[in-house]
């Protein structure tokens, strides 16, 4: 691998191998979500404790200051709304150089398996490692989904995570799900986990994240489950303890009692 391409994936992932992305691309498909109606608002008492930032263009920007931000996850797919035809149909969005002149240290894009755009989503993930290789930056593929959240199983999660890294991504972004080993064990680049709609709480979202790490994922590329949540830093924090430190369940939620009553 190259030395750009090396160095751009370690301001990434940690010297322990472990990563904790935040995600604030959601308005690019769902509008002004929940609790991130004003992006820099909601992550100026986050940020600190994020590995990598996925963000489209509009929001980084607009939002996010160049002089304190971690390293960039550039979303590079898009083309359709909640409101439209369907999810899936989406495109490139962003050139490769808007991404080398944002001076990103990755790029990310959704592929749709086993919906009606598959081809469509595959070709632009090809195209965009080809780009990417040319230049040096790491592709994260991420297994969506659209609203079709029951397909959520690790037969379908595996078999689209594999794809992504077949087709030359360096990190794919996928949920955790049930026997979630055999998604990772499955698929040779590094994995991390999704959260999906917001769960009932926190306890809940350091069991599964808990759960993936022991089976294999590097991290997480967590979202309404951190943003939405009652208290977003103290679960960061929390995650960040199961993530880089191995703690466990109880540790996680001894720490988040601790940071929310502070
Ligand atoms: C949206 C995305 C998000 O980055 C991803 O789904 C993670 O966010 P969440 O934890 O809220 O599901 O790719 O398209």
């Amino acid at each position: 691998m190259d030395w750009g391409m090396q160095n751009r994936l370690a301001r990434l992932i940690k010297p322990n191998g472990r990563t904790m992305f935040l995600p604030i691309d959601h308005g690019y498909f769902q509008g002004p979500t929940r609790k991130l109606e004003k992006p820099g608002q909601t992550i100026e008492p986050l940020i600190q404790y994020a590995d990598g930032l996925f963000v489209t263009r509009g929001v980084l920007r607009s939002c996010i200051d160049p002089a304190n931000s971690p390293p960039v996850i550039l979303r590079v797919s898009g083309g359709s709304s909640v409101i439209g035809k369907d999810l899936a149909h989406e495109t490139l969005t962003t050139s490769i150089q808007e991404a080398v002149r944002l001076n990103v240290a990755a790029v990310g894009m959704s592929i749709f398996i086993g919906s009606e755009y598959e081809f469509d989503s595959l070709q632009n993930l090809g195209k965009l490692v080809d780009e990417c290789e040319n230049n040096g930056i790491p592709v994260m593929a991420v297994t969506a989904v659209g609203k079709e959240l029951a397909k959520r199983d690790a037969r379908y999660l595996s078999l689209s995570c594999r794809i992504a890294a077949e087709f030359g991504a360096k990190v794919v972004k996928t949920y955790w799900c049930e026997d979630f080993d055999r998604v990772t064990n499955g698929c040779p680049v590094p994995i991390v986990m999704a959260g999906g709609p917001k769960c009932e709480t926190e306890k809940e979202v350091f069991e599964f994240v808990h759960d993936g790490i022991q089976k294999g994922a590097i991290g997480v590329n967590l979202g309404r489950n951190v943003w939405q949540a009652e208290h977003p830093a103290p679960t960061m924090k929390a995650l960040r303890a199961i993530i880089h430190d191995d703690a466990s369940v109880n540790d996680a939620q001894e720490i988040f009692n601790e940071e929310k009553n502070k």
